[in-house]
């Protein structure tokens, strides 16, 4: 089948409009080509009530029914689709209720849907993920990066719980890497020290130990007690290559969006995670009353007054569309593994995000919240073609034994 990304949306918390972002980004990126939005959270705010379309059926016929998941798309009635700008849209809801396999997603319920979302004859799959951080979040969510995270500077606790999410997918790679069954078992020098590296990740991962606050004092130690060795160079790898992308929703100005939600993100993973990690803005959602109203009325802002041509010009022809599904070759070399024996500047990435917020402000696509939508396409548009496919999203959901199977093939990309 031919290339798709899959791109999640997540927040460790509710209520900072995920589904807001969601739906109104897959209604964008339907523009370019086809895309579904699969709703994976029954939270009150769910999609199926944000936009007023009749719901045939629903992931309850897809668990309970036996129905394939296709079936159970929703597309969007003429009324909010008068002149067909969105035909390349489609949904599929999360069920009515509360479900037990929905809320535990048993693992066999987990995987079917994983393969069947992987099978979606679509270019373009966003999934609305619900908070929290359990198994059945965690699979869904890409291995060398953070998918779109949402997260507010009117919810601290929402920018922490963003910050754990990026810190807990990296620590999961990082353990997939060095599992036993992972690419550096085979290695006999590599296997001799897993054990280990394991044992001192434990210690990284544990907020209360002080002792190795981070990976890059982990990988600092590890480089002068190993040296470059294969193991601490998977890891440094591992970590310079993770990619963190996010969105900021209920924008109210640079100066407050800087000190209430970049600061604290920012810190918190050179503080916990790493100073290494890429951070990427994919742009801001302004606080505003009409993205509400639209909400209430179940008709969505992007739908309302439509321009005629697709908010990306020119249309992208079917090859360029490939290219950009594949996205950018893996960048030749990579830091090399002993700069974590240098210090980062903590300020530097800082500034550096300062300096892009108010780019972002000099640009007029980011004025009306209207346009929030196609200035944040054009920015996921560009990490999709200039980004490697592992650093943006996924190309298919991997269950647990087909990323075995993908890590002892390919090491280090997945
Ligand atoms: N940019 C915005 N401006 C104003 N209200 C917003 C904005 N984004 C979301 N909201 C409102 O905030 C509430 C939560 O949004 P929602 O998308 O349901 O969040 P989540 O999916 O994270 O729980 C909803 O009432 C929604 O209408
Ligand atoms: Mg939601």
């Amino acid at each position: 089948m031919s290339a798709k990304r899959i791109l999640t949306v997540s927040s460790g918390k509710g209520g900072v409009g995920k589904s807001t972002f969601a739906v109104n980004f897959s209604l964008a990126l339907s523009r370019i080509a086809p895309t579904v939005l699969v709703d994976l959270d029954t939270g009150t705010s769910s999609v199926r009530n944000t936009v007023d379309a009749p719901v045939r059926k629903d992931l309850y016929h897809f668990f309970r029914k036996g129905e394939s998941l296709e079936a159970c798309l929703t597309t969007l009635p003429e009324k909010l689709d008068p002149h067909g700008y969105f035909r390349q849209f489609a949904f599929v809801a999360a069920p009515k209720h509360a479900m037990e396999e929905f809320i535990n997603f048993e693992e066999m319920h987990r995987y079917r849907l994983m393969r069947a979302i992987n099978e979606l004859p679509v270019k373009f799959v966003v999934l609305d993920l619900r908070a929290g951080l359990d198994a059945a979040v965690l699979d869904f969510l890409p291995h060398s990066n953070s998918g779109i995270l949402v997260f507010t500077p009117h919810h601290p606790a929402a920018t922490a719980a963003a910050g754990d999410i990026v810190k807990a997918l990296i620590f999961r790679k990082l353990r997939l890497v060095l599992s036993e069954e992972g690419p550096l078992a085979r290695d006999a020098e590599a296997r001799a020290h897993l054990a280990t590296i394991n044992a001192l990740l434990d210690r990284v991962e544990d907020v209360y130990d002080d002792a190795l606050p981070n990976l890059d004092v982990f990988l600092k130690d590890l480089l002068l007690a190993l040296g470059e060795v294969p193991a601490v160079r998977a890891l440094a790898e591992t970590v310079t290559s993770f990619h963190v992308h996010f969105v900021l929703n209920l924008f109210d100005g640079v100066r407050e969006s800087y000190e209430k939600a970049i600061v604290p993100f920012v810190t918190f993973l050179q503080g916990h995670v790493s100073a290494r990690l890429k951070l990427y803005n994919l742009g801001w959602i302004i606080h505003s009353a009409e993205v509400h109203e639209a909400n209430c009325r179940r008709f969505p802002i992007v739908l309302q007054n439509p321009d005629a041509t697709s908010p990306v010009a020119p249309r992208l022809g079917p090859e360029q569309l490939e290219s950009l599904l594949l996205g950018a070759p893996m960048p030749s070399p990579l830091p090399p593994t002993r700069d974590f024996l240098l210090d980062v500047n903590p300020e530097a990435a800082l500034v550096e995000q300062l300096e892009v917020l108010h780019a972002m402000q000099r640009d007029t696509a980011t004025r009306q919240v209207r346009d929030n939508f196609a200035y944040i396409l054009r920015r996921a548009l560009h990490a999709l073609h200039h980004f490697p496919v592992e650093s943006f999203g996924q190309r298919r959901l991997l269950t647990p034994l087909e990323l075995f199977e993908a890590l002892a093939g390919r090491p280090l990309t997945l």
